[in-house]
């Protein structure tokens, strides 16, 4: 079947590795987890999955400030169940999601017209680094688990801005590094999440550095706050249980499940040994001078 939308990364590019990961056995995913690939916000006792995922896509839609007149970015939706959510909580005047993964965007497309939302909610297949819109057309920019894979993340900050108009608000839901690995085991786990995780090393810094970087870009009223406690050990311990195991060697296939798992724990081992952290993170495109 033809598709005219689809990109072609090269053969060397990062993109390309990152849509290698995410779209093994993608045809297969249909509603596991509802389509959600996010963490999830554990908080007020939720123990259930899908739960924690809404609960983190309606926080981030309460930190951007979504309401019936803004015209919302979605950079790496994933699936985008998150946007049909979105839709259907805040009424956005619309919704255009960007990500990598062509598989991904089928997904999407086929969830916002069984939703009846395709008028409101379009998915486009693109790189962060080079958003495929013109200036200032977007009130709000959103990227929940994005951020880290961007080459660079810095780039995409300046695109971002770029297609934010003036007083535009962008949220992010990202990684950051607490401190520098102190020994061997720890430089071990730190290196085996990135690379398996595709985080390019331009990315990997503090919540210092991350404030200076969208600042660099023209963000200001820029907050960044810690949530790894809430965030990471409810989706490790969601991921260890059996059931979950078996789904993802059935979607995923044996090799791919093995090799999520295993970034699973080195995130979770990551964060518990204080070298990584969660966060949410909020800024505005300055007003024009
Ligand atoms: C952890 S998943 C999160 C997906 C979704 N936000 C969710 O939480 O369900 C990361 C997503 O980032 C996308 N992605 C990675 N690099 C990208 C890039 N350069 N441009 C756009 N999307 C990208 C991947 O295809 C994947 O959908």
């Amino acid at each position: 079947m033809s598709t005219p939308d689809r990109k072609r990364w090269t053969a060397s590019a990062h993109e390309r590795k990152v849509e290698n990961l995410y779209s093994g056995g993608i045809e297969n995913y249909l509603d596991h987890h509802n389509g959600y690939l996010n963490f999830g916000l554990w908080e007020n006792g939720i123990s259930d999955y899908v739960k924690a995922a809404e609960n983190l896509v309606q926080r981030m839609g309460t930190i951007l400030g979504l309401n019936e007149t803004s015209k919302l970015l979605d950079v790496a939706p994933g699936m985008g169940t998150q946007d049909i959510y979105l839709s259907e909580k805040f009424a956005p005047r619309s919704i255009d999601g960007l990500d990598v993964t062509w598989g991904h965007i089928e997904h999407g497309r086929r969830r916002a017209r069984e939703a009846h939302r395709e008028d409101r909610v379009s998915f486009h297949h693109g790189t962060a680094t080079a958003i495929p819109f013109p200036d200032n057309t977007f009130t709000h920019v959103l990227s929940i688990e994005g951020p880290e894979h961007f080459d660079t993340r810095e780039k995409f900050l300046h695109e971002a801005r770029r297609v934010l108009q003036p007083g535009g608000v962008i949220a992010m839901a990202d990684f950051i590094v607490k401190r520098p690995p102190k020994n061997l085991i720890e430089n071990l786990v730190a290196e085996a999440a990135r690379s398996l995780w595709k985080v390019p090393r331009a990315n990997v810094y503090t919540a210092e550095v991350y404030s200076q970087k969208m600042q660099s870009a023209g963000f200001e009223k820029i907050a960044i706050k810690e949530m790894g406690a809430l965030v990471i050990p409810g989706y490790y311990f969601e991921q260890m249980k059996p059931e979950t195991i078996r789904a993802i060697a059935r979607i995923r296939g044996f090799m791919l499940a093995r090799l999520s798992l295993l970034l699973d724990v080195a995130v979770y081992r990551g964060f518990t040994m204080g070298l990584l952290e969660y966060v949410l993170v909020r800024g505005e495109k300055a007003q024009a001078v």
